[in-house]
């Protein structure tokens, strides 16, 4: 049995029925394959799975796709029904924020303002801050986020480290389509054209991870995506797994950012840097 609940008090009512170790998959709706993923990770790993639906205003920016971001709640319902989920939470925007926004936020550090915080300024504020109050509400023992946004990931260990929040991230690596394309909501958006051009982040990724220095993973990935025709490329980066300067041997991540069409898509891959032989 699937609850669905849309107000903070219906929360609380079912939250002190539960016992066990409570889990948190958060999430936007557009439920997806990824989506899916996290929640049978938590499925497998907590008596109880709580999954919460919201567009969050605060994260997008004011040319951002708030207002045209795919909503489809009988579908995702339907999907977490599936997936063995025990509650949905999916508030409406004055159940989350009764005030109107909030006037204190969770502010996201230096890390905020790189690579996706740098083209996107204040979204990982927008993201921490819900993400916060999310954890506050649920009160879950665990959470799952995706490899998919590597820096959120990243930034939500940060901030339950940096505040003392009672709860275990765990990252879930990426789910792909058969041919490579990240999983996300936004790939609704792209075109067929599109579609085929936007394989050009993954290729290049995985290519560049696998190469063995730092100067031939950048240089192979960058030749792959600058030959990809209609793919504006934002950012390549290669960081250590921490997204700080990369090592010259060891663990590494390389992350692209790219428009493609009106799109933003953003991908990650892990690689592993070793001593030219
Ligand atoms: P959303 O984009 O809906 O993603 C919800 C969760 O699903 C995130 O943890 C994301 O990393 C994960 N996810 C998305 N695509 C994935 C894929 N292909 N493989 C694995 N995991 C994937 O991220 C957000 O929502 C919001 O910023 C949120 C955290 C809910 C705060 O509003």
């Amino acid at each position: 049995m699937t609850d669905l609940i849309t107000t903070r008090a219906g929360l609380d009512a079912a939250r002190a029925t539960m016992s066990g170790t409570t889990s948190v998959v958060m999430t936007m709706g557009a439920l997806h394959e990824g989506h899916r993923e996290l929640m049978r990770a938590a499925r497998e790993q907590a008596d109880q799975v709580i999954a919460t639906i919201f567009v969050n205003p605060l994260q997008f920016g004011p040319n951002e796709d708030y207002d045209r971001y795919p909503r489809t709640p009988d579908a995702d319902l339907e999907v977490c029904r599936q997936e063995g989920v025990d509650l949905v939470f999916a508030p409406g925007l004055d159940e989350m924020y009764p005030d109107g926004l909030p006037s204190v936020r969770v502010e996201a550090g230096p890390l905020g303002e790189v690579y996706e915080g740098a083209s996107r300024p204040g979204h990982f504020t927008g993201v921490l801050t819900v993400v916060c109050k999310l954890f506050l509400l649920t009160r879950a023992d665990v959470t799952f986020f995706g490899e998919k946004d590597y820096q959120q990931l990243a930034l939500v260990r940060r901030m339950v480290r940096d505040l003392n929040i009672p709860v275990d991230v765990r990252g879930v690596p990426t789910v792909r389509e058969p041919d490579g394309l990240a999983r996300s909501s936004r790939n609704r958006y792209l075109s067929a054209a599109e579609r085929e051009a936007a394989l050009v982040l993954s290729r290049a990724l995985h290519r560049g991870a696998e190469q063995h220095t730092a100067e031939r993973a950048l240089a192979v990935a960058d030749k792959i995506l600058s030959e990809g025709a209609g793919v504006r490329v934002d950012y390549l980066a290669l960081t250590d797994p921490l997204l700080g300067p990369a090592p010259a041997v060891g663990e590494a991540r390389l992350l692209v950012a790219a428009r493609v069409g009106g799109t933003r898509l953003i991908d990650n891959v892990r690689l592993f840097l070793r001593e030219e032989t």
